[in-house]
């Protein structure tokens, strides 16, 4: 059941709201502290925490490598599944291993879990899916409470996935005495605060369908993204790619000048996810970089940093202001509007694009 929507995509985008805030109240107590099943994960003593995924997926543990290692100084390791298991890499003492998987059947993730038995002090499984393989050989089970998810492109796992992971970061965060009485007070309203902002961002709709049939006239786009924005260039492209069968890469912006920029002229829309954060000066010397070679920019950002951008660019979307901890959660929207309404310009099959398949039980 579409529940009027064209597509399940478009009805798993529209949903994000109220399951990111389903998924934030099992883990976040009205009192502000966070409750994990048992037997929970004494972060206070860990070393190192593993994040191993695929896809989609991988993109998540991307952001949270930032998160854990930004707010809570732990050491994160991250990598695609496939890499990870036949590599065979020494799992260090004091480390966590966890698994993030939607379906929590994919057969890599699933046998990275199994290399890293008796090797990780604790193996974590954070699925949609509770009755998968991943949940059951594992110590300690998160859901993301997405809800079933039909469209084989992912769009509310992975925020969910998100919402999930940075409770677990703010908890190793306090576990290892990280955060000051008004950083945490400020980190947990800012959290609090995005089913909302993600509700707002949804208002983009319109523009990002406008914009979705300009980019369907592309051949090849680029995404580009700076620190925690990385990942979500990354997923932006992979999600484009999926649904609307246009080329799409992600750079991080600073590596621009050290390959992709020779791609740059206009028939190349680059899209650049920045909010107005510490290294939006940054983004914006970049973009002057893509607009001096003929270059056409759509910005994603707040109106801070639309305001700050100046002139020249070629399109803008107008996120809400968010905290930047934890803005990848709210530019995933643009991100999926934007794939979504370009393949629907384009005439694909949204829901089930070819050769994907929503589980990925062999290799
Ligand atoms: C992309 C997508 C895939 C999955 C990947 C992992 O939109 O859906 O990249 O993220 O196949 O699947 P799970 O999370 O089920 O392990």
């Amino acid at each position: 059941d579409k529940a009027g929507h064209r597509h399940f995509m478009a009805k798993e985008i529209a949903e994000q709201p109220v399951v990111l805030a389903e998924a934030l109240s099992r883990y976040l107590r009205p009192d502000g502290s966070l409750t994990l099943p048992e037997p929970g994960l004494d972060f206070a003593n860990l070393d190192r925490l593993v994040l191993i995924a695929c896809g989609t997926g991988h993109y998540a543990c991307h952001v949270a490598k930032y998160w854990f290692e930004q707010l809570a100084g732990l050491p994160v390791d991250i990598d695609v599944a496939s890499e990870f298991r036949y590599r065979e890499p020494p799992v260090p003492a004091r480390s966590a291993a966890l698994f993030l998987s939607q379906s929590g059947e994919t057969a890599d993730t699933l046998a990275a879990l199994r290399y890293c038995k008796g090797k990780a002090d604790r193996l974590v499984a954070v699925v949609n899916v509770t009755e998968s393989s991943i949940a059951r050989e594992s110590d300690l089970v998160l859901p993301i409470h997405a809800g079933v998810e039909i469209g084989v492109a992912s769009t509310k796992a992975f925020t969910c996935q998100l919402m999930v992971l940075a409770c677990l970061a703010l908890e190793a965060a306090r576990a290892r005495g990280r955060l000051t009485g008004s950083e945490d007070a400020r980190l947990v309203a800012a959290l609090r605060a995005l089913p909302g902002l993600v509700h707002q961002a949804l208002d983009i709709e319109p523009e990002a369908e406008r914009i979705g049939r300009k980019l369907a006239e592309a051949r090849d786009i680029l995404f580009l993204g700076r620190g925690r924005m990385y990942p979500l260039a990354l997923e932006g492209a992979l999600k484009l790619k999926e649904i609307s069968y246009i080329h799409a890469e992600a750079y991080a912006s600073g590596e621009l000048k050290h390959g992709p920029i020779a791609l740059i002229d206009d028939s190349v829309p680059v899209i650049v996810l920045a909010p107005h954060d510490e290294l939006f000066d940054k983004s914006v010397s970049n973009m002057q970089e893509v607009m001096a070679r003929g270059g056409r920019v759509l910005l994603v950002s707040d109106r801070k940093g639309a305001e700050e951008a100046g002139t020249g660019v070629w399109e803008e979307l107008a996120m809400p202001q968010v905290d930047p901890v934890w803005a990848p959660l709210l530019y995933a929207i643009p991100a999926q509007l934007l794939a979504y309404h370009t393949a629907v310009a384009k005439g694909t099959d949204v829901d089930q694009p070819r050769n994907l398949a929503k589980s990925v039980t062999v290799e």
